[in-house]
């Protein structure tokens, strides 16, 4: 088990030297200019990190890519990358110039986000996203999708879903937490397409990605964005990212 699994860089602030700043594991690169991958502070990767703080052992300081990790650290500290994300993603929207004046009388030229947008999880590791897109954007309209592997073509196939009727005038942000494949999620944006959302109005949000459905996705939705915080090395036989972190929707709900 060898201690780095893909690309490494010395991570830590500014004002350190190179030789003082410890290695880690840091998102493999991609190509592609629809894809955003968070930068990879000491922060993001500390908590993804699979490995055990020693200093914060004692006080349940273990992250989301630790096996060891229980159910309620699981939780919150990807709820803490979700938020990363959904704050990034939001960098993607429209904006408009907007002056405002303030309490002591002077005007203020900011910006404005310009158009409506509504989040569509994909059932059910993407509904942990929900929370997160809420506290950012308070009374933000969400849909559902799910989709199963169908047990006898072994494709996936579309289940159910439920979204605003109003989505084709809306930006969709798209919510699951692992990209594999990318098979659930391209037939999500094909249903989105479906009712008239273009590829060009969709963000798909996700924790951990791997190369294979980043590719895949580029390919089939040359317009559409992707902002991801860590790019894996790959996926294993089942599937699974690698190294990832096991089944997201059981960690966050179940285990
Ligand atoms: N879904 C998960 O929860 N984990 C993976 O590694 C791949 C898909």
């Amino acid at each position: 088990n060898r201690p780095h699994v893909g690309p490494t860089q010395c991570v830590g602030p500014d004002y350190r030297s190179e030789s003082q700043k410890p290695i880690a594991t840091v998102s493999t690169e991609v190509k592609y200019e629809t894809v955003t991958t968070l930068p990879q502070t000491p922060q993001l990767i500390a908590l993804l990190t699979f490995t055990v703080s020693l200093t914060y052992d004692d006080c349940g300081y273990r992250k989301i890519r630790d096996r060891n990790t229980e159910r309620a650290d699981f939780i919150f500290y990807s709820n803490r990358i979700i938020r990363l994300l959904v704050e990034e993603g939001l960098n993607h929207l429209p904006i408009v110039e907007h002056t405002v004046t303030t309490p002591v009388g002077r005007n203020y030229a900011g910006l404005m986000f310009q158009g409506k947008i509504c989040g569509v999880s994909i059932m059910r590791a993407g509904e942990a996203m929900e929370q997160g897109l809420r506290d950012c954007c308070r009374s933000v309209r969400i849909g559902k999708i799910l989709i199963q592997r169908d047990e006898e073509t072994a494709q996936p196939k579309l289940f159910y879903d439920k979204l605003p009727e109003d989505i084709a005038e809306r930006w969709v942000l798209l919510l699951d937490p692992m990209f594999a494949t990318g098979g659930s999620a391209i037939m999500a944006v094909e249903v989105l397409k479906s009712r008239g959302v273009p590829e060009e109005r969709i963000l798909f949000l996700n924790l951990i990605a791997s190369p294979e459905g980043i590719g895949n996705f580029a390919t089939k939705f040359p317009k559409l964005r992707v902002v991801t915080a860590f790019v894996d090395q790959g996926l294993d036989s089942k599937n699974y990212i690698v190294p990832g972190l096991g089944d997201f929707g059981d960690r966050f709900y179940t285990m």
